[in-house]
């Protein structure tokens, strides 16, 4: 197996933004940390010392040479919570809805995963792709072919890359060549969840693409699997289009709800992550408040498809709010990047009667989505004790950004300009480990 690069050591000095609290709870004002001048101090992988640059200095080992950003914000790296490597190449497929659009498009690019090498060269420009854009944990959908797992474990492993992933379960309602049975996918996950889940930063979700491609059975299987192990992941689909939720209403008679298909079986629970709920109840709501299960808002996917507006400041009511982070759901997504994922937020949200502030916009793609995953004691915050996974951010990356930047009177609109205008361009860097994995004015880094 391929090794992961060592954790490494490093101090960084630029703007520090992170969260001590959920700004859907509490002011954003308040929930947002802000060091405009600061320092982040790494050792073996892991942030040491987080503060202002004038008082951490004094704790920087006398050998550790300090990198400049000045002028770039620190944040952490970016937390995609809903995505599928193996939709990369049909990104932008032109004129459907989902249930054609995956007919058309998806299934036929599914099938190419058969193949491990084309799988692994996929794998390989996906994840460079998500540090280009500054994501360094995402949950990610793989196709029905273990293999396709396998490519993608490997080369997280090779970049030391903190992710979830696993092999998509199908037993119906889809073609030949992409269909397992009940038995074949608890075979095939069991013996991928014992290669993977807990090795290396690697975690394994079991994964029924949705209902309408399972039958009850496979469900049973795929929450007995889960049932053995509770730090299993489950990531599935969950009421994203009309048409599909009244097929899935078909499917199921006796269930209440969507949800409740899967509630029957096992799958709501902590670590549970459930892709668009666009079309859900109060009821379904509540049940996801209580079982610590998650949802993955994924606006260019929902407007690209034209599935419908997430309630977002609905499900994060605070009264019983649900663990919600950001998806970009590439290849139904239109980008990797999430700030192009805020920016369509940001747009849903005023459709929808409500203003996403930026600091709840930046809360969703870093500290909401570690929180949703239920790896927020390790991810989505810079602050001691974590694992040092970090973006840095250039405000004034394009002409334009610059010229708007110097509007800028405060921390949160400097975040809202990056969120509206700003894309892979964006970020200066990408650190995995306390290690620079993307650096985007160095060619090979
Ligand atoms: N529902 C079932 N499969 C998929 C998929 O691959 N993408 C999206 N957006 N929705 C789905
Ligand atoms: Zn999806």
């Amino acid at each position: 197996m391929t090794p992961s690069p060592l954790p490494a050591d490093a101090a960084l000095r630029g703007h520090v933004i992170t969260f001590c609290g959920n700004p859907f709870l509490m002011p954003p004002d308040a929930a947002l940390v802000d060091e405009p001048d600061g320092l982040v101090i790494i050792k073996a992988g892991r942030i040491t010392h987080v503060g202002p640059y004038d008082r951490t200095v004094a704790h920087l080992p006398p050998d550790l040479a300090v990198t400049d950003y000045r002028g770039c914000l620190i944040s952490a790296g970016f937390v995609d919570t809903h995505v599928h490597y193996p939709q990369l190449p049909m990104i932008a497929a032109y004129g459907e809805q989902l249930l054609e659009w995956l007919e058309r498009y998806t299934f036929p690019t599914e099938r190419r995963f058969a193949d491990e090498a084309y799988a692994a060269t996929i794998a390989r420009q996906f994840l460079s792709t998500l540090l280009r854009c500054g994501t360094t944990t995402a949950a990610v959908y793989c196709t029905v072919h273990p293999q396709s797992v396998d490519a993608f474990f490997s080369e997280s492993t090779r970049l030391g890359t903190l992710m979830v992933a696993g092999k998509v379960l199908m037993d119906r309602n889809a073609p030949d060549y992409l269909r397992d049975t009940a038995q074949q996918g608890y075979d095939e996950s069991l013996a991928l969840i014992e290669r993977w889940h807990g090795k290396n930063r690697q975690h394994y979700a079991v994964t029924p693409r949705f209902a309408p491609t399972s039958t009850p059975a496979q469900l049973e299987a795929a929450g007995s699997l889960l049932a053995r192990d509770a730090t299993l992941f489950m990531q599935t689909h969950l009421a994203e289009n009309r048409a599909e939720v009244a097929w899935v209403a078909e499917l199921f008679p006796d269930s209440r709800s969507y949800l409740d298909v899967y509630d029957r079986a096992g799958l709501v629970r902590p670590r549970s992550v459930m892709g668009h709920a666009i079309h859900i109840d109060e009821h379904d709501m509540r049940r996801c408040h209580a079982t610590g299960c998650a949802l993955a808002h994924c606006p260019t996917s929902n407007l690209f498809l034209g599935s419908g507006a997430f309630r977002l400041f609905d499900a994060l009511a605070p009264a019983r709010p649900v663990r919600t982070g950001l998806g970009t759901d590439v290849g139904a997504g239109t980008s990797l990047s999430h700030l192009q994922s805020m920016n369509e937020a940001y747009k849903i949200a005023q459709m929808t009667g409500h203003t996403l502030h930026p600091v709840q916009a930046f809360w969703l793609a870093t500290a909401g989505g570690a929180h949703a995953l239920h790896l927020d004691g390790q991810i989505g915050t810079v602050a001691p004790g974590m694992d040092a996974d970090l973006c840095i951010l250039d405000p004034a990356a394009t002409p334009l950004q610059a010229l708007r930047t110097q509007m800028c009177d405060s921390t949160a609109d400097l975040m809202f300009t990056l969120m509206m205008l700003g894309d892979d361009r964006s970020i200066r860097a990408t650190y995995v480990g306390g290690r620079l994995a993307h650096d985007r004015d160095r060619a090979g880094v």
